[in-house]
């Protein structure tokens, strides 16, 4: 290492000597904060532009500051800014850009603020930017799914539950559950938006600034609801983060739950539906293979959105006040999150609405499972049995219907009447589906009727965004 004093370095002026070569890599973090760089310089023009107003910079040094940032800017979209490893970060790298390019005005940037609460601002912006296209995709996958719905509203198939055949549904009443967990998702992400909508700005490094700063000025002029309370938390906590992870965890958790579903059900097993040929790619050696590989991946993608979330708690926890380097690691995790969300709901967004189902295929094994012998038993309560008389009786009806290979609607009335006397010719109307379905006719129940109705109050909420 050589002993004279680094002057390359923003920060080098106590430093007797440069910083180890290996040190730089490791500490430096411009390779992956650069991601930023449109959000530092809007923090920066509102930095700058509030302490014109306060009287620190004057009118013609904004300006220059502007025009300066603003070069950079178009440096940067054109691909041809030089970021420097010896900057470290993205902050930095632009702050000493500046400078070269407008000279002494440009070290006043910086004037009553630190990385710290420019860090903390930035990945806030970064982050509410994502948020926002997360939302609208997000949108456009429930507007697919609600409308997918509306046209099934008596569509029938099995509903399962341990994965057995349990009662006739409608298609549109499970994709309506679909969207249930999606508009659960979409409200933790407007709640985790809204307590990050704070600027930090003015915290500097964690105790705040002697000069005449207006917080309310910068907060304002970023889109930020109001500045955050307590400058030593802004700089440091980055629970935002993990509260977007942590939705992020449990939006792709549902992901893989309709993704699961989708797998299932483009098997030759199930055959309930057909997805397009676009989302499904074949294999290199069985020549019929079509592989559902779009919601296998993002079934996969979970595992590194889950390992995210646990990586910022960890990160986190039993840090000290205020800021640590530690939070530098915040960002790859973050941003990685943002990217795999991001494309994991414009697949499903894209492939949803394409879903062709197979209605036969799902009649069918509704038909096939015995999936009315609730309905039985409801009847012969109607008859006046307790219901647990009722379900041994159509227990013993459906062990005659596995042995004869019979569904509960194949026998004859002679045979039903040999389980239970007082069944009538009326009994043939609860073993339809339609009659199943039609009967759960109340708020949540699967009667095309209700199903109708709940599409169109999720149309109506989609609506109100
Ligand atoms: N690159 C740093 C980060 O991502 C910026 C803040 C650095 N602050 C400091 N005091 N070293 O967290």
């Amino acid at each position: 290492m050589s002993k004279e004093q680094d002057t390359s370095k923003l920060w080098g002026g106590r430093f007797s000597e440069a910083t180890d070569a290996f040190v730089q890599r490791f500490t430096a973090s411009v390779q992956f904060d650069q991601r930023m760089a449109a959000q530092d310089i809007k923090g920066s023009l509102a930095h700058a532009a509030m302490l014109c107003q306060v009287g620190v910079l004057d009118a013609a040094e904004l300006e220059e500051i502007e025009q300066g940032l603003a070069q950079i800017q178009a440096e940067i979209d054109a691909g041809s800014f030089q970021w420097s490893i010896e900057l470290e970060d993205v902050h930095m790298n632009i702050e000493a850009r500046l400078t070269q390019l407008i000279g002494v005005t440009g070290k006043k940037l910086h004037t009553g603020r630190s990385r710290n609460d420019q860090v903390a601002t930035d990945i806030r912006l970064y982050l509410r930017s994502g948020i926002d296209a997360i939302a609208a995709q997000l949108s456009r996958l429930q507007h697919g799914t609600i409308a997918l719905a509306a046209q099934h509203t008596d569509t029938i198939m099995p509903g399962f539950t341990h994965l057995q055949t349990a009662q006739p549904v409608a298609f549109g009443h499970h994709l309506l559950a679909w969207n249930e967990m999606l508009q659960r998702d979409y409200g933790r992400l407007m709640d985790c938006r809204g307590r990050l909508n704070q600027s930090p700005l003015g915290a500097a490094a964690l105790a705040g600034t002697t000069y005449p700063i207006d917080r309310e000025h910068t907060a304002s002029a970023l889109g930020f609801d109001k500045p955050t309370e307590n400058s030593l938390d802004s700089v440091s906590d980055r629970d935002f983060a993990i509260e977007f992870c942590s939705f992020a965890a449990l939006l792709m958790t549902h992901l893989s739950r309709m993704s699961e579903e989708l797998v299932l059900w483009t098997s030759s097993q199930f055959n309930f539906i057909e997805l397009p040929d676009r989302f499904c790619t074949g294999s290199s050696i069985m020549p019929q293979k079509k592989n559902p590989d779009v919601p296998e991946l993002v079934r996969g993608k979970v595992g590194r959105v889950n390992g995210h979330l646990i990586s910022l708690l960890t990160l986190m926890k039993s840090q000290p006040l205020a800021y640590n380097k530690d939070n530098q690691e915040d960002k790859e995790p973050l941003f990685d999150t943002v990217d795999t969300v991001l494309d994991s709901i414009r697949a499903f967004a894209d492939m949803i609405p394409a879903i062709r189902p197979q209605q036969e295929q799902m009649r069918e094994a509704a038909r096939r499972g015995f999936s009315t012998a609730t309905d039985l038993a409801d009847y012969l309560v109607g008859l006046g049995l307790p219901f647990r008389d009722a379900h041994e009786v159509v227990g013993q009806a459906v062990a005659h219907g596995v042995a004869n290979d019979l569904d509960l609607a194949e026998m004859d009335l002679a045979t039903l009447q040999g389980f239970c006397a007082d069944i009538r010719e009326d009994v043939f109307e609860v073993l339809t589906l339609e009659g199943s379905i039609a009967a759960r006719d109340h708020l949540g129940g699967t009667a095309p009727a209700q199903v109708a109705a709940a599409a169109r109050r999720a149309m109506a909420l989609l609506e109100q965004r």
